[in-house]
């Protein structure tokens, strides 16, 4: 199992990281353009392997995407971050050239390849990498929806006064403060539905620390975050790479599912050999439903800034 990671700045770095510790792949290659820089990155992390007990090799290259060959899942954050007070939609201008050049570059040297694709506006950049390599829709997989179920889960965490093993919720719709959907009613502690404990009140605050988990960190970062969407990417690698056929909300393209079509937004999937074994329908109360159409307006109006 060979697995590529574009940009090795702090998101790719974690996501290499957090690949190489769960130690299912052989091989992770971290490719940035900046000289030296993923070489250094890769030689770091490789002086890990004997005190965190892992066996993958990481290897760091400087552009040079031959390096990349036969890659079975390669990873897209490459492209600016956001800084505080930005939303992720106005990073469009420079990511969508990068991430339409590592797309093209990716596919030359590894055609049978599943994409995930984690940089911002991250709906728009997956519906950019569909248009760019025509690869069929189940090898196309934006990361939003994995990070931002976590940090919904972590929000109700707190809010429950629980461990977070106790909790389960997803989030759904698209990776911006506005358009995410936290699925507060079908959000459970031990099965228990998460409004049998807390008020409405309550889980509208945890809803709305959900939508702004992104922006919450990058203030006090002054960047971006990268430890959970770096986890998050490594759950949705190795659910591919060992064929979990585990559920996960994604952005994946919708062809009339949940009554979208022609854009990428996160909805729930299954996640195994094939990349997205399937899309799952789940019922949505009529609030939720709305709230995922109007997400949706929002995703399409950025995908409207695309020069395609
Ligand atoms: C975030 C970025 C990765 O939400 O979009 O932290």
């Amino acid at each position: 199992m060979k697995v590529t990671v574009v940009g090795a700045g702090a998101v790719g770095a974690s996501c290499a990281e957090y690949i190489a510790i769960k130690d299912f792949a052989s091989e992770v290659v971290l490719l940035d353009i900046k000289e030296g820089f993923a070489e250094g990155k890769a030689m770091d992390l490789m002086q890990t392997a004997s005190l965190n007990g892992f066996d993958t090799k990481i290897t760091g290259v400087t552009n040079d995407y031959s390096q990349t060959a036969n890659s079975d899942i390669c990873v897209i954050t490459s492209g600016i971050p956001r800084k505080p007070g930005m939303t992720r939609e106005e990073l469009i201008g420079i990511n969508a050239g990068i991430v339409k050049m590592v797309s093209s570059s990716l596919i030359e040297h590894s055609p049978n390849t599943i994409i995930i694709v984690v940089s911002n506006p991250m709906d728009t950049m997956t519906y950019l990498v569909h248009k760019t390599t025509d690869l069929p829709k189940n090898r196309i997989i934006g990361m939003g929806g994995a990070l931002d179920s976590a940090r919904f889960k972590y929000r109700l965490a707190q809010a429950l006064e629980a461990p977070i093993s106790d909790v389960d919720g997803m989030v759904i719709g698209g990776h911006s403060d506005k358009g995410m959907v936290p699925l507060t009613a079908h959000a459970t502690r031990n099965s228990v539905k998460v409004s049998e404990f807390l008020s409405d009140d309550r889980l509208n605050q945890v809803k709305e620390d959900t939508k702004v988990g992104g922006a919450t960190l990058t203030k006090l970062l002054g960047t971006s975050a990268w430890y959970a969407p770096g986890a998050a990417v490594s759950g949705l690698v190795q659910a591919i790479a060992c064929d979990q056929k585990k559920m996960f909300p994604c952005s994946v393209l919708l062809e009339g599912e949940y009554g979208l079509n022609d854009l990428c937004i996160g909805v729930p999937v299954i996640l195994g050999r094939n990349g997205i074994e399937s899309i799952v329908k789940i019922n949505l109360s009529d609030a939720e439903e709305a709230h995922l159409k109007e997400s949706a307006a929002g995703v399409q109006k950025t995908n409207g800034l695309l020069e395609l």
